[in-house]
């Protein structure tokens, strides 16, 4: 792996302790991969965010790295495990609630954006056609590779940081273009809506792994491929994806020869039903990647003159950006439960107080089983929610 005389100044050491450690995860890293180089990047978004999921390991390793450097790029965070105001509707344990503020600290004193959403892409870190970039976030690094055309690994959250410090990343996977062309044809028969977007991307990424998928077939807008893009990355290890007469790097002559998958009602069906575990969920949690402003307002609109009647707890999880962007969707919402910012149901210690939850996205009820030790029911925001009016 090639290194120029300014990156080898800096694995020997001498622009520092942290700016070394961060070197030599890329160097390692690029070795691992067959990385020719380095590449510069224009941003990075880093993960490892939740006190849940770094524990005081992670902290001990920010505390470390953060003492003598400073990210290179503009650079925003993933969810924390709580909302920095109201954790304690989260019921949310005190030890827990100050650990995971001085993760925020540590992350913003090496100058990372602790705006903590997992949509940084509708706002605050919107990478151009081409860029390449550090991201991890398995929802939010397809997107930007797919929906803009920018380049990036399926970072992990060390080397996204690593490549946020030294401004630069290992130079191989999907930053070169020969491997982002796709590999298989999926053919979809769905309807444009955003549930069935979900049991889309579930039933894919179980198909086809860690494949590149090129949709025939659909139209997603904005959510519907932040949706796709969250459950393909959960369901397998999808980095990437192509629709054809709307990515920017869809060309249908790539595709000659490939493989054809169908997806349709019955494939949808069968996807659908691994994801039920549970009929009463206790929690409900919708915004699994964070809501948009205009799922905010949908959202809203379908409950604006309704009233929960059953029992049951409902959070709204988005960005602080998109909460207080839409202050009415916010005061209607907040009839059924708390909007969140910083946070999701995921990341979050949900465990310590619920065993059973319900999502509208494949993402989310694939990880709350693993990571939160729920039982799951997953369906769409509108069957969830007449079930509790
Ligand atoms: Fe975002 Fe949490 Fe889902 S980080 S994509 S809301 S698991």
């Amino acid at each position: 792996m090639y290194l120029n005389r300014e990156e080898e100044s800096i694995l020997q050491g001498e622009r520092g302790p942290g700016l070394q450690k961060a070197m030599e995860l890329l160097v390692a890293l690029g070795k691992v991969y067959e990385a020719d180089g380095l590449v510069p990047i224009s941003s990075a978004h880093l993960s490892g965010a939740s006190y849940k999921t770094i524990g005081e390991g992670g902290i001990a390793f920010l505390e470390d790295i953060s003492r003598d450097v400073k990210v290179k790029v503009p650079s925003t965070l993933n969810p924390l495990g709580m909302d920095r105001e109201r954790w304690s509707e989260m019921h949310v344990p005190e030890h827990f609630a100050s650990r995971q503020l001085k993760i925020i600290d540590l992350y913003a004193r090496m100058g990372v954006r602790t705006s903590c959403s997992c949509t940084p892409y509708t706002g605050e870190n919107v990478p151009r056609f081409g860029d390449h970039v550090a991201w991890a976030e398995s929802s939010a690094l397809s997107f930007v590779n797919s929906m803009i055309g920018a380049r990036t690994n399926r970072e992990g959250g060390p080397g996204a940081l690593a490549a946020a410090l030294v401004g630069k990343t290992a130079n191989y996977g999907l930053h070169m273009t020969e491997n982002r062309r796709p590999t298989v044809i999926i053919e979809a028969q769905i309807e444009e809506d955003p549930f069935q977007y979900t049991l889309l991307g579930q039933a894919v990424g179980k198909a086809i792994g860690n494949g590149i998928p090129f949709f025939r077939g659909i139209r997603p807008d904005l959510e519907c491929a932040k949706t796709l893009a969250a459950a393909m990355a959960a369901s397998g290890a999808v980095a990437m994806f192509h629709v054809e007469g709307l990515t920017p790097e869809a060309v249908s002559q790539d595709v000659d020869g490939l493989e054809r998958v169908s997806i349709g009602r019955d494939e949808l069906r069968v996807a659908h039903d691994s994801l039920q575990q549970i009929e009463e969920p206790e929690l409900l949690a919708f915004g699994c990647p964070h809501l948009t402003v205009k799922e905010m307002k949908e959202m809203a609109e379908f409950l604006r003159d309704k009233r929960k009647t059953k029992d049951v707890d409902i959070w709204f999880c988005t960005s602080r950006e998109v909460r207080e962007a839409c202050p009415d969707e916010v005061a209607v919402l907040e009839r059924f439960g708390p909007v969140l910012a910083d946070t999701c149901m995921v990341v979050a210690p949900i465990e310590t107080h619920y065993k059973n939850s319900g999502s509208n996205s494949a993402k989310a009820a694939n990880y709350l089983p693993t990571l939160c030790s729920q039982k799951v029911r997953c369906d769409s925001f509108q069957r969830l929610m007449e079930a509790v009016l």
